[in-house]
């Protein structure tokens, strides 16, 4: 059994729903693709909303081996309009800068109380977040190489399956 004080399991609560925002929010973007016949783009946001529902069970899971009771959050609805493929990940980008944030504020607090366990427990999340950050940015970069409108879509969204395929493998050869 672990002791964690009330502060840091508020705060573990906090990112439980932050992680679940992110997962509705990945998996409303799928949907969105898939509305688009994005099929591509469609692929790498369900596999994101799963890897994030993933990140939300790993907090349910430290907070029930430290013997307490995880609270399941009301989740606030993701966005639905989006202005063409360069908004969605311009938004994707956006939307894990604030993971990135909120994870490092949960850091900063578990080094301020010394726990140690919850800071080594949370290494694992400050590495993702710096491995999710790269992948978007490389795709916003290969955005902005191929530009936006007509065929380009059709190219963006093969360049995004390609990165879902690396990501799948870079994942599978962990
Ligand atoms: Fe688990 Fe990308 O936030």
């Amino acid at each position: 059994m672990i002791d964690l004080s009330q502060k840091m399991q508020d705060a573990i609560n906090e990112q439980i729903a932050n992680e679940g925002f992110a997962s509705n929010f990945y998996l409303a973007l799928a949907y969105w693709c898939d509305d688009q016949a994005l099929e591509g783009c469609k692929k790498f946001f369900m596999r994101q909303a799963e890897e994030e529902r993933m990140h939300m069970l790993k907090l349910y899971g430290y907070m029930s081996e430290s013997g307490i009771c995880p609270v399941t959050p009301a989740i606030p609805q993701p966005p639905a309009q989006f202005d063409g493929i360069k908004d969605v990940f311009e938004k994707v980008f956006e939307q894990e800068r604030k993971v990135t944030t909120s994870i490092h504020n949960l850091v900063k607090l578990a080094v301020s109380e010394n726990d140690y366990n919850t800071q080594q427990f949370l290494q694992w999340y400050v590495d993702e977040q710096r491995e999710e950050e790269a992948v978007i940015r490389t795709i916003l970069d290969r955005i902005k190489i191929i530009g936006e409108g007509g065929q380009s879509l059709y190219y963006i969204d093969k360049e995004v399956d390609k990165i879902n395929l690396e990501v799948m493998a870079a994942e599978a050869a962990e």
